[in-house]
């Protein structure tokens, strides 16, 4: 058990936030193979500000997973006051407020949010700052390890976080220049947590238990954040919450299981979004529930290219021979 504020936090796995991916319903079909947290997609606090329908669907509502972070990212403390007020007055249930500091992607990197703020460490320092004084919840933070490999900060961005008053913080153990390949760091940030006052989050290539194990050992993270890794694979999540709470070590799930947690996340993805968006949705995902077992190439490229209905989807899965 570890604890971030006052709320305690009953597993070390935590969700990592995925844009277009961790939905309530992915977050709710995660949750009970052990997840201890987890957060939002990341949210625009113009999308907001200014009313932007799609915006407001992805904060959580009553029925969500908690305990969550609802992650924010913009790059004007103005925008994030708005945004925050906004959210503090509609009543959202949620328990932590993220600020995402470690998005790549040019569209955002260019408005001078996400992970550009890497670059200004003195002012991400105020903004923070700022933010923690008007956030009804405790805020925590999501940064890499600075911009590209000459501009490594991130031990000095993280002792501007504590000062600033977060209450934990995510680590994506990549530079920005990085985006998503490559090896993540675990070794840049060896032992981190034993010099910091709150928790740490470690997260970059959680693929395996293995990998879980060695990235906890090598910065004493209190917990790891699995993101791509349990795309089609929620088994991954009960298997390190199984090690490290219990010691035990779990098979990976069968295909007969697989099949099971598809129609699981299919029917909850189809409650909260309809079922013409959640096929769309499941075009991509479904197909990675497969991605473990020989001969499946077939069943996944026919998800891919041809599930318009949940009907479209039941006759492949009813299809495959087990
Ligand atoms: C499709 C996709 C969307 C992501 N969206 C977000 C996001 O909205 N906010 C965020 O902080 N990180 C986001 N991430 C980063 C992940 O949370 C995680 O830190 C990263 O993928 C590294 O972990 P992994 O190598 O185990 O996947 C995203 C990653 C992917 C692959």
């Amino acid at each position: 058990m570890w604890k971030i504020a006052d709320t305690e936090i009953k597993s070390r796995v935590v969700l990592g936030p995925m844009a277009g991916v961790t939905s309530q319903a992915y977050r709710l079909f995660m949750k009970p193979f052990g997840v201890g947290l987890s957060f939002t997609e990341m949210i625009s606090d113009c999308g907001l500000v200014y009313e932007n329908r799609n915006t407001f669907a992805y904060l959580p509502n009553e029925k969500s997973d908690r305990p969550v972070g609802l992650q924010l990212f913009g790059s004007k403390i103005e925008n994030a006051q708005k945004a925050i007020e906004i959210i503090q007055k509609a009543n959202i249930t949620y328990d932590f407020l993220d600020l995402n500091f470690g998005c790549p992607v040019h569209k955002v990197t260019k408005t001078f949010a996400g992970s550009s703020w890497l670059k200004r460490p003195r002012e991400l320092a105020e903004y923070v700052t700022s933010i923690v004084a008007i956030s009804d919840k405790p805020v925590t933070a999501k940064i890499r390890l600075g911009w590209d490999r000459e501009h490594i900060n991130v031990l000095e961005v993280v002792g501007l976080l504590e000062k600033a008053g977060v209450s934990a913080i995510t680590i994506h153990a990549r530079t920005t220049e990085q985006m998503y390949s490559g090896k993540a760091n675990w070794s840049l940030i060896e032992n981190l947590r034993e010099k910091m006052s709150i928790p740490l989050i470690i997260s970059g290539d959680i693929f395996t238990l293995t990998d879980a194990v060695e990235a906890m050992r090598i910065t004493k993270a209190d917990a790891v954040m699995v993101a791509r890794g349990a795309i089609g694979n929620p088994r991954l999540v009960s298997q390190i919450d199984g090690y490290f709470e219990k010691g035990i070590i779990m098979p990976d799930a069968t295909l007969r299981e697989q099949i099971h947690y598809l129609r699981s996340f299919a029917n909850l993805l189809i409650e909260e979004k309809g079922e013409k968006t959640s096929m769309m949705i499941l075009r991509g995902l479904a197909p990675h529930f497969f991605n473990r077992f020989p001969g499946m190439k077939a069943i996944k490229n026919k998800i891919a290219m041809t599930v318009y209905s949940k009907v479209d989807l039941e006759a492949i899965l009813e299809s495959i021979a087990i």
